[in-house]
């Protein structure tokens, strides 16, 4: 059967329809049934051309290869996707971290606030796993969490802009998410989602970060932008301090984990037992967990333990894959970047269990 298989994708995840090819020759699977089954029965012309599908179940074996990419044709970096940043996030940045770092006084001769660009990733903000709240030689707190965000948060924005566009340009959100963003930084996957599902969309947003200064940037950038209004933030030092007062219940819960596993201070077993926690907290909804990192292997060390736990915690693993990201910079400048991204899954919890806490 292996040798057979030519196609293998799922439109949820955004795995372009191979528009060259009749589905029903056989060796063409669809992958996670039932959202590609609505899909597909929206559209007349693939209903048309559509062959036999195949629950997930009924190819079980084939999950590796298709989880490993392999035999898969029709993932993030071959799809013509480019992103593009709304431009109200591009003006959000431009007032509130690139106009800030380049007017600072001490930003003469092409530094940033007094430091080379070099010095400022690799030093100061250590590749994003600096302990922010200290200072580092003559810049603040404060300071430092700005040039994180002049250095690398673009980047993890865009990649979280073309991970939340593969997730939702087809089916969005039909209620208010719940957005958890473990390892926040300043706001990133909150911009992010909703840069991605439009200006008009309320969402809560629960921003975990050990980081005082990367919390308060993070509210400074969510404040300064009308197009967040509607947006009710609660920022946490960690999971265990989270306000539940008003538990999501059965809404759908979005779990960002964006470059946290990289750092090399982190204690992977202290945050498993903080989402477990975080697990019984949230409700009974579907829960969605979308895991970005840099493709280095060393920044991926953890991701096998953070894999199980996940799925001794009855999570699926829906796609644990490495993709290239294509963002137009400018127009007609598109930039490339590879990512290692994973997306586990956790059904509605109706089935209650009794006689447990
Ligand atoms: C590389 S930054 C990523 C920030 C953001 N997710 C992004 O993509 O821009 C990692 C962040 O995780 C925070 N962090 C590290 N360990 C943490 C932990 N155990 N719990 C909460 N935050 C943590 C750091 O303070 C830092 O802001």
């Amino acid at each position: 059967m292996n040798e057979k298989i030519k196609y293998c994708g799922s439109l949820a995840f955004g795995h372009r329809f191979p528009g060259n090819i009749n589905l029903s020759t056989p060796g063409y699977i669809f992958f996670n049934v039932e959202v590609d089954k609505v899909l597909i029965e929206k559209n007349s012309s693939l209903r048309d051309r559509c062959g036999k599908i195949f629950l997930a179940t009924d190819v079980v074996h084939l999950k590796n290869e298709f989880f490993s990419g392999r035999k898969m044709t029709n993932h993030i970096d071959d799809s013509e996707l480019v992103i593009q940043l709304p431009d109200w996030i591009k003006q959000l940045r431009r007032s509130e971290i690139v106009d800030r770092v380049q007017k600072d006084p001490r930003s003469v001769a092409e530094t940033l606030l007094g430091i080379s660009f070099t010095v400022a990733r690799e030093q100061v903000t250590e590749w994003g796993q600096a302990n922010f709240d200290e200072p580092w030689k003559d810049l603040s707190p404060a300071d430092r969490v700005l040039l994180y965000a002049y250095c690398h948060q673009l980047r993890h924005l865009e990649e979280l802009t073309a991970a939340f566009h593969i997730l939702f340009h087809q089916t969005p959100p039909k209620e208010n998410l719940v957005v958890i963003d473990v390892g926040c930084g300043p706001f990133t996957g909150g911009l992010a989602f909703a840069g991605e599902i439009g200006s008009e969309s309320q969402f809560d947003y629960i921003g975990i970060d050990h980081s005082q200064a990367m919390r308060s940037l993070g509210e400074t950038l969510a404040s300064a932008t009308k197009h967040l209004n509607g947006v009710y933030r609660q920022w946490s030092p960690d999971i265990s301090s989270v306000d539940w007062g008003s538990a999501p219940n059965w809404r759908p819960v979005i779990i960002i984990v964006s470059y946290l596993l990289a750092s090399r201070t982190l204690d992977v077993e202290t945050l498993i037992s903080e989402l477990e926690i975080l697990f019984n907290k949230i409700g009974r909804g579907t829960v969605t967990i979308l895991y970005t990192n840099s493709p280095q292997s060393e920044a991926n060390r953890n991701f096998p333990t953070f894999r199980k736990a996940l799925q001794d915690a009855d999570f699926e693993l829906r796609v644990n894959d490495e993709g290239m990201v294509k963002i137009e910079k400018q127009p007609g400048e598109i930039r490339t970047y590879k990512l290692r991204y994973a997306l586990f899954f956790r059904p509605e919890q109706n089935i209650l269990s009794l006689g447990g806490d």
